[in-house]
This record gives structure tokens, C-alpha cells and sequence, in this order.
């Protein structure tokens, strides 16, 4: 069934009206089709295809590299998977500073191409042009502010945001710049919890927050880091849901000594003339 033709799809009004009923976003990265198809079967209400893929998926140690085919080609991947929960994209780094012509382009691209509901921004102030221009073309914006990875060389690096008064002032200011220009959600990453709380109790549309403490009114993780694919990785704000990458590792390695062991195949997973 696609998603066209499911009445049980998650809209963007079904994510604004979450929050003055109270009920709680659960949101999480996707970027292939294999795991939509998983996430499909759950109660998740919004998919992101985060450009988060350079370094989950991609091999790049930031997501600056990413580029907007390689976010439409994730996009349209998941997409095929996915029936039920909103699908919002990432746009890529410089896909959206140089003009609001620009912007509308390219997010046009995720929506047309890649099978988008929505997309998503990264910052405040310097980006509301390009988001009202989206929003009056028919494409809904989420906006992202604290921590900003395309900014990381600006910001110094992953570090918390919006500490101290002038600082939580700004992203006061920026959150409700976003919700005026149009954008149904608004992500906050790595912020103090009571900075997002007041945020959370300032605006009229959800905020959903990773590592910004449990007031906000939606969850974001990144798929591989919830299912605890990479054990090294321990950022504060992460709690491993499972630990697939040594469920992963163990079944990899059973499988190649039963390889090497004339253990694997064996005749009930092998074809034969005599049989039909
Ligand atoms: O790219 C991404 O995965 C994100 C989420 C962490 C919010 O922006």
C-alpha cells in the first residue's frame, strides 16, 4: 500500500496537533529502505533521513560532505519502505544559504524526487527567508537549533548550545523567528533541559529534542546509535535501546567458521535435481 493510500499516515498536522493533546513524538533516523520497512511495523510517528547518514552510513567523520543526490537517493530509498510514519529530509549542507531560489530547488528535489513529506534546516535568524519561502511554496519545514553540525567548524565543535543569557536569549529568539516563518517542529540538539523546557512552553508547534532533557515535546535518535551498532560511542544523551553490533559481529563470526568448517551449506539449504 503506499503512502498515498494509507489513511493511517502520520501528517504534519497530526505532529502539531500531538502537542496540545500532550502526547509525546517519538522520532528516529532512517536511511535505507531494510530499516523502514522495520520502523514501518512500529508505533514511530516521524522518520527523519538525516544527513547524519555521512557519518552513520557514508564513512564521512562530519555530515558537511553530504550532498544533495546522495540525500535524495537515501530519501527514495526510505521512502519505498515507509507507509505510515511523516518522512522528512535533511538538507544538506549549502543546499539552502546561497538564495531562497536555491532552497525551494533543492528541498523540491527531496519532496518530488526522493518522496519527502517535509524537510529540515539547520539554523535561526539567517535561514527564515528560505523558510517562509518553502512554507508558502506547499513544502512543510522543521526547523534545528543548538547544536548545528553543518556549523561544527563554527561552533568549535559537539558541544551543548544556548548556555548562559545571551546565548539561550538568541535561541529564544531564533525558535520563535522559525515558528512565524511557518515551521510546523522545531529540533533542538544538545541544549540545557531547562532551556528547552522554556522553549518547549514558548512555542505553538512541537519541539523534539536530542539531549535537550524530557520536556520536549518529541524524542530524536539516530537509528544506529539507539540499536548500540558502534560500542565506543557514548554521548551523554544516548541511551542504547539494544546492542546489535555485537549481535551483528557474533553472527558474522559463526557464519564464517561454519564456512570454513564445511559446516555451511548443508543439503537442506542446497538444490538438487531430484527434487522439484
Ligand atoms: O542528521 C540528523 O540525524 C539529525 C538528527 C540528529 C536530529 O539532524
Amino acid at each position: 500500500m503506499s503512502r498515498y493510500q494509507n489513511k493511517q499516515s502520520v501528517t504534519v498536522r497530526d505532529v502539531m496537533a500531538a502537542k496540545s493533546k500532550g502526547q509525546k513524538l517519538s522520532c528516529v533516523t532512517c536511511y535505507d529502505s531494510a530499516f523502514a520497512r522495520l520502523i514501518d511495523r512500529t508505533s514511530i510517528d516521524l522518520v527523519l533521513v538525516g544527513d547524519s547518514a555521512g557519518n552513520v552510513v557514508l564513512g564521512y567523520d562530519s555530515t558537511i560532505p553530504v550532498t544533495m543526490d546522495q540525500m535524495v537517493h537515501h530519501t527514495a530509498a526510505v521512502a519505498r519502505g515507509l507507509t505510515r510514519p511523516l518522512l522528512c529530509a535533511d538538507m544538506p549542507f549549502m543546499s539552502y544559504h546561497l538564495s531562497e531560489a536555491q532552497a525551494l530547488e533543492n528541498a523540491a528535489r527531496l519532496v518530488q524526487e526522493g518522496g519527502a513529506q517535509c524537510v529540515k534546516l539547520e539554523g535561526g535568524g539567517a535561514i527564515v527567508p528560505q523558510v517562509r519561502r518553502l512554507v508558502e511554496a506547499g513544502i512543510p519545514v522543521m526547523g534545528h537549533l543548538g547544536l548545528t553540525p553543518q556549523s561544527v567548524h563554527q561552533l568549535g565543535g559537539y558541544r551543548v548550545q544556548g548556555k548562559g543569557s545571551d546565548g539561550a536569549r538568541q535561541l529564544k529568539k531564533d525558535a520563535q523567528d522559525l515558528e512565524a516563518a511557518g515551521a510546523f517542529a522545531v529540533v533542538l540538539e544538545m541544549v540545557p533541559m531547562e532551556l528547552a523546557a522554556e522553549v518547549t512552553a514558548l512555542l505553538h508547534i512541537p519541539t523534539i529534542g536530542i539531549g535537550a532533557g524530557p520536556q520536549c515535546d518529541g524524542q530524536i535518535l539516530v537509528l544506529h546509535d539507539l540499536l548500540g551498532f558502534e560500542a565506543g560511542f557514548k554521548p551523554k544523551f544516548l541511551k542504547k535501546y539494544a546492542d546489535m553490533g555485537a549481535l551483528v559481529i557474533k553472527a558474522l563470526e559463526e557464519y564464517t567458521s561454519e564456512v570454513k568448517a564445511c559446516q555451511f551449506p548443508r543439503a537442506e539449504h542446497s538444490f538438487s535435481d531430484s527434487q522439484k
